[in-house]
């Protein structure tokens, strides 16, 4: 079994990274995004680091920014992806991304046990909600579902895809506010027991719906005192709901900018700020998320705070709503300044080192010895350099440490994870 002491490592794998000028970099190969090739060499190497997993994204919508520098950011379809990548690999866990919201949960637990089967036991799966009429409009809505509807949904979608995963085939009968299902999944029994649940909502419904379900949760935290209350109150929920605290996996969000030296990991970090296109389109970005009119808006002037929208009623991610809320009002930069910031590296959402494979290794010891992580969702800024500077560089010294795997001792994701199998309906 899997050594509960060891960090787990999930790579957050998005198109050329997460640093919004990535595309420019003469390093990246922004022609590649939709390239099955390119993803398998990408996956291959975070194997190579023996991460746990590898994670898809998927936000539905094709951001229209208008600045040109987010659209490369999204992978294909993330199951479809993950299917051609799994028989390039052996050990590492495929997790996908599919909303509860705009789709079904028998054709959801299908195709995740899709995924599962030809995987070996690699499967899982990131139960979102959604954000945006305009994703509730590509299928026939005028708006976005409310809130604390969509996570209600959520509720119900889970315990349908549980319920049928551990029938391995049997018929069942589900009855209620949301759905009625009635049948048996086409597939039988998991090579893991079920395939793993995953969730990244952290508001007072997204981390109710965690402690009930989540197998994973992938944070947003950016220090630790916020990364250990978060902790804290997860693992709390996961023993209120009876399952074990260690039946959760904890993994904030990480941005690392890795060099051997310091001056060179400030270097990596500074060329890619250089790239920037500062032509405004993420202060029209930001007004477009919050639902806000900011074309008359001074850049240099401060942010808007009183304009944005209250949080009882708002209906699009209350987490990150929160976040840009009181970063604003601790930092008093000027409305370019946080425009920029918010959409060009995530510091206002992840925490951003920049340092040594030595000082990114103590950060990230700090975090999990600190009880605020159990493990990292890793958000490369740049591939492909950067995602081999944390496997080659970051990955030994933690493993000199103690800290994290020296080989895969298990096969499956649940195994990796350390998760228990749940005790299924009918013992095999
Ligand atoms: C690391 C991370 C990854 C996420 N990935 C997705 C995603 O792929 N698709 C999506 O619709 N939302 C994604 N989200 C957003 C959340 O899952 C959630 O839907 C959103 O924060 C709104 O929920 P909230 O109001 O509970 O915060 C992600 C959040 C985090 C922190």
């Amino acid at each position: 079994m899997s050594d509960q002491r060891h960090m787990r490592i999930n790579l957050n794998l998005r198109g050329v990274g997460f640093h919004t000028a990535a595309w420019r970099h003469p390093d990246s190969a922004p022609h590649r995004v939709h390239d099955l090739d390119y993803y398998v060499e990408l996956v291959r190497a975070a194997e190579r680091g023996l991460f746990d997993s590898v994670f898809l994204a998927d936000m539905m919508t094709f951001p229209q920014s208008g600045s040109g520098q987010n659209e490369l950011a999204w992978p294909l379809d993330p199951f479809t992806m993950l299917a051609g990548v799994a028989p390039h690999t052996e050990h590492i866990g495929l997790i996908g991304t599919l909303s509860t919201t705009y789709n079904d949960p028998y054709a959801v637990a299908r195709k995740v046990a899709a995924l599962d089967q030809l995987s070996g036991g690699r499967a899982g799966v990131n139960l979102v909600t959604s954000t945006g009429d305009e994703v509730a409009r590509q299928f026939g809505w005028d708006r976005h579902t409310e809130h604390e509807l969509r996570y209600e949904r959520a509720g119900e979608f889970i315990t349908v895809l549980n319920a049928l995963w551990d029938a391995a085939g049997e018929p069942v009968e589900h009855h209620g506010n949301h759905f009625d299902v009635s049948g048996a999944l086409d597939i039988a029994g998991s090579p893991q027991g079920r395939p793993v649940i995953v969730q990244a909502g952290a508001s007072e419904s997204g981390r109710a719906l965690a402690g009930r379900f989540a197998e994973a949760v992938f944070a947003g935290s950016s220090d630790i005192p916020a990364g250990a209350l978060l902790y804290d109150d997860l693992k709390a929920r996961v023993v209120a709901g009876g399952r074990p605290s260690t039946d959760l996996a904890v993994l904030p969000g990480v941005v690392p900018y890795v060099g051997s030296t310091e001056a060179e990991a400030r270097r990596v970090y500074g060329e890619l700020e250089e790239l920037i296109l500062d032509d405004g389109g993420n202060i029209a970005r930001l007004g477009q998320e919050l639902g806000l009119d900011l074309g008359a808006a001074d850049p240099d002037g401060p942010v808007p705070v009183d304009d944005f929208p209250a949080v009882e009623g708002y209906q699009g991610g209350v987490t990150r709503l929160v976040r840009l809320r009181a970063w604003a009002l601790e930092e008093g930069v000027s409305l370019r300044r946080f425009a920029n910031t918010v959409y060009r590296s995530l510091g206002v959402i992840h925490w951003t080192p920049v340092g040594t494979p030595e000082q990114i290794a103590d950060e990230l010891e700090s975090w999990f010895r600190g009880g605020a992580a159990d493990g990292f969702n890793v958000l490369v800024p740049q591939h492909t350099r950067q995602l081999d500077a944390f496997v080659d560089q970051v990955v030994p010294v933690l493993q000199r440490r103690g800290l994290f795997r020296t080989e895969y001792a298990t096969t499956t994701l649940r195994d990796h994870l350390g998760i228990t199998r749940p005790n299924l309906a009918r013992a095999a």
